[in-house]
């Protein structure tokens, strides 16, 4: 059986003890209201994964992300952090290739592919990012938009790299936008990602990757969108940075 997780991910928001302030409080409402075995994880700033991975030791069911890494272990890369160094802090997960990072700092697949490999060298889990934008939803190019990114992404990985590795659909049109796609939008394109993922390794390896949805997603529509039968969790924006939500969301998979 696939892991069922919510990843949140603050993007550029919370400075240290505002971060810190958030999580123990995520931290305390996990240890009390999770019963299930699904995984909640917290993709901070780099600022504070030393110190989230610390409080979040006690906790069973909580993990700690980076947003980023470079795709070298070290060197003259000047205000560059390594998957290296983020593994050293105690987090386990790193979201690689969110859409902000495509769009803001030029990151394309291939580079992508050289970061997701830098991830499981350092034993990092890589929340690997797909989706396609607005124009491309509308033009109909969706489908080949998304196989590309996994074809040059993700799919040079071997099998057992790869079965480290989270997907995350996230359509760039449903971020922060407060569109979500609709439950039956997702799920076919999670179908879709499963069945390529079958193509290119096998049907055993497809059925046991996580696949997650974001955009917009919020303890109102999680429900639904994670019912789908290829929908394995959400990565969570906005809704991450209130604690209640996101335990709500966490919450679904009870
Ligand atoms: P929102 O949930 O704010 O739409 O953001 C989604 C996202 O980009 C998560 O990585």
């Amino acid at each position: 059986m696939r892991k069922k997780i919510v990843a949140g991910n603050w993007k550029m928001n919370m400075d240290y003890n505002e971060g810190l302030a958030l999580f123990s409080e995520i931290a305390n409402m996990v240890k009390d209201e999770i019963t299930g075995q699904q995984q909640a994880v917290v993709c901070c700033p780099f600022i504070h994964l030393y110190s989230l991975s610390q409080l979040a030791k006690g906790v069973d069911k909580v993990a700690i992300g980076a947003q980023n890494c470079h795709q070298k272990e070290s060197g003259a890369y000047t205000g560059e952090i390594s998957a290296k160094m983020v593994k050293s802090t105690g987090a386990a997960y790193v979201i690689i290739g969110h859409s902000e990072r495509r769009q803001y700092f030029g990151e394309d697949n291939q580079l992508l592919a050289e970061k997701a490999e830098a991830a499981l060298n350092s034993s990092l889990k890589p929340i690997f990012c797909i989706g396609e934008t607005l124009e491309e939803r509308e033009n109909d190019s969706y489908f080949d938009v998304i196989r590309t990114q996994l074809k040059e992404g993700v799919f040079g990985l071997t099998e057992s790299q790869f079965a480290q590795v989270i997907l995350a659909y996230e359509p760039v049109w449903a971020i922060g936008t407060g569109k979500t796609a609709s439950a039956e939008q997702a799920q076919e394109i999670h179908a879709f990602i499963r069945n390529e993922i079958a193509e290119n390794y096998n049907q055993q390896v497809a059925d046991d990757t996580t696949i997650l949805y974001g955009g917009s997603c919020n303890p109102k529509n999680a429900p639904e969108l994670f019912a789908q039968p290829d929908i394995d969790g959400g990565l969570i924006g906005g809704a991450s940075l209130k604690s209640r939500d996101f335990l709500d969301i966490v919450k679904v998979f009870n």
